[in-house]
């Protein structure tokens, strides 16, 4: 197998309000996800009016980087990674979201964790909003839904821009801001954009609103990224899920077709910096009134973005003439035409495990917008069994990583798609988002905790650990 560039990315990934922890202490603020109690497969996470006394939420120790962020940076460093992925916490910074100056003492953090990570070469690629609005903003303001809301995003990034302008050089805006076209699932719009839908609503006039002040946001924030300082890298962050048609029937090669402008929506306007042809025509279809004011298409039109940052796990089959009710369903979730793949086998959650879906996924992206693609997001999440001899042997891991390498790795050295790097997810054990659970391992490094929150927090390295470091120090040539 062939090598990857020298200044290629090779990192690992993970979200502040899924690994740090520490929720209520330095002066922060309660964000949307410390709200969510647990689920598992099949059981959807609850989202409380407050913090409950009663109930267990996860996230809000999480594993504890918010105390031990500088010996995990150190197994990081001993890794060899080239780059981190994390994201900021926007409650940290902003408490309630609408104040108008920070809180030091959450910038500090942040100012301590790029140091460390910089003293061992570890370049920190930082996302604004990973799932992170402040509970404060989502309760008095609806969210996304207010306008209002915008600026109070546009303050954050620009403090953070300032701040640490010369420490941080990659940025992405807003997280996997597409889940929320899945609007059956109340756990993406919570998440994405502080929203719950009421009844009488129809929930797409709700998501294009919200998704207008999104993208408004987001582009605000590029703009002043930009004036601050122009050798920044902004980009978006989309989840990519690829929709095969089922067979060569046109009918089905259609259907896919359109479902996936669900995927692209938000990435045509990052990246293009104007509405997609096949959206206008919806919201005039459906008398849609997304809530365009006078200069925002000259704010869309500014703010694109520099690269498209996205995650990749898995892949969908969609069959024209299919008509389910699994909307609402975690994988398939709004594919109400949605069907299993033969040819592809599922994790213990029902993830399709498809490692070619990701050199086709680059290819697209790459032909669609010929921008630079950054893979911030892949990975396998199992079960892990501690052995006899005390250590982790998750060789189903590295199988997982190893194929999806390979992949990566055709469609920049055959296909040639500019590719940046490379942050497989939850370098360390962490909250699954989607169901709240520890046992949904993505870990290269074991973090002992279970699903109720007890464990000594330790961390131990994992067979993956070792493998991922050679792949590293090889520059992707020893798989
Ligand atoms: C993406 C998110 O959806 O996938 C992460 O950006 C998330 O926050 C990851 O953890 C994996 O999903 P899950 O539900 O298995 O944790």
């Amino acid at each position: 197998m062939s090598r990857l560039p020298k200044d290629f990315l090779w990192g690992g990934a993970f979200a502040a309000h899924q690994f740090e922890g520490g929720w209520n202490e330095g002066g922060k603020g309660p964000s949307v996800v410390d709200v969510l109690t647990a689920g598992a497969h099949g059981v959807p996470r609850q989202i409380t009016e407050t913090v409950e006394a009663d109930k267990f939420y996860p996230n809000q120790v999480a594993s504890d980087f918010y105390h031990r962020y500088k010996e995990d940076i150190k197994l990081f460093a001993g890794m060899g990674l080239k780059c981190l992925r994390t994201s900021i916490a926007w409650t940290r910074i902003f408490p309630n979201g609408d104040e108008l100056e920070p809180n030091e003492e959450g910038l500090k953090f942040y100012d301590d964790v790029f140091d460390e990570l910089l003293k061992y070469g570890i370049e920190p690629v930082i996302t604004l909003s990973h799932f992170e609005l402040p509970l404060h903003l989502a309760r008095e303001y609806g969210g996304f839904r207010n306008r209002k809301v915008v600026d109070c995003f546009e303050r954050f990034a620009k403090v953070c821009f300032e701040r640490y302008k010369d420490k941080v050089k990659y940025w992405m805006t807003f997280n996997e801001i597409n889940n929320q076209m899945d609007t059956d699932n109340p756990l993406f719009f919570w998440t994405n954009s502080g929203v719950i839908v009421k009844e009488g609503e129809d929930p797409k006039d709700v998501l294009y609103k919200v998704a207008h002040n999104e993208l408004l946001a987001s582009a605000k924030a590029v703009i002043a990224g930009k004036e601050i300082n122009p050798d920044f890298k902004i980009g978006c962050m989309v989840s990519h899920v690829p929709i095969y048609p089922y067979s060569c029937n046109p009918d089905d090669i259609m259907a896919a077709e359109e479902a996936m402008r669900q995927r692209y929506f938000f990435a045509d306007v990052h990246c293009r910096g104007h509405y997609p042809s096949y959206a206008l025509k919806e919201f005039e279809r459906e008398g849609y009134d997304i809530g365009i004011e006078e200069g925002d298409a000259e704010i869309l039109a500014k703010g694109t973005v520099d690269y498209i940052g996205f995650s990749y796990y898995m892949s969908t089959t969609v069959k024209a003439d299919v008509h389910n009710d699994n909307t609402g369903d975690i994988v398939n979730g709004a594919l109400s035409n949605g069907v299993e793949n033969p040819y592809i086998e599922s994790s213990d959650w029902g993830w399709a495990i498809d490692p070619v879906g990701l050199r086709y996924t680059l290819n697209r992206f790459y032909d669609r917008y010929e921008l630079p693609l950054f893979i911030v997001e892949n990975g396998f999440g199992a079960i892990d069994q501690i052995s006899e001899d005390g250590q982790i042997h998750d060789q189903y891991r590295i199988d997982y990583l190893k194929k999806h390498i390979e992949q990566m790795e055709l469609a920049v050295n055959y296909d040639g798609v500019d590719l940046m790097g490379y942050t497989p997810w939850g370098i360390m054990d962490l909250v699954s988002f989607t169901t709240g659970e520890m046992k949904k391992r993505y870990g290269m490094i074991y973090v002992d905790r279970d699903n109720e929150g007890n464990g000594t927090m330790e961390r131990c390295c994992k067979d993956s650990y070792y493998w991922y470091k050679q792949v590293i120090k090889s520059q992707g040539e020893n798989l």
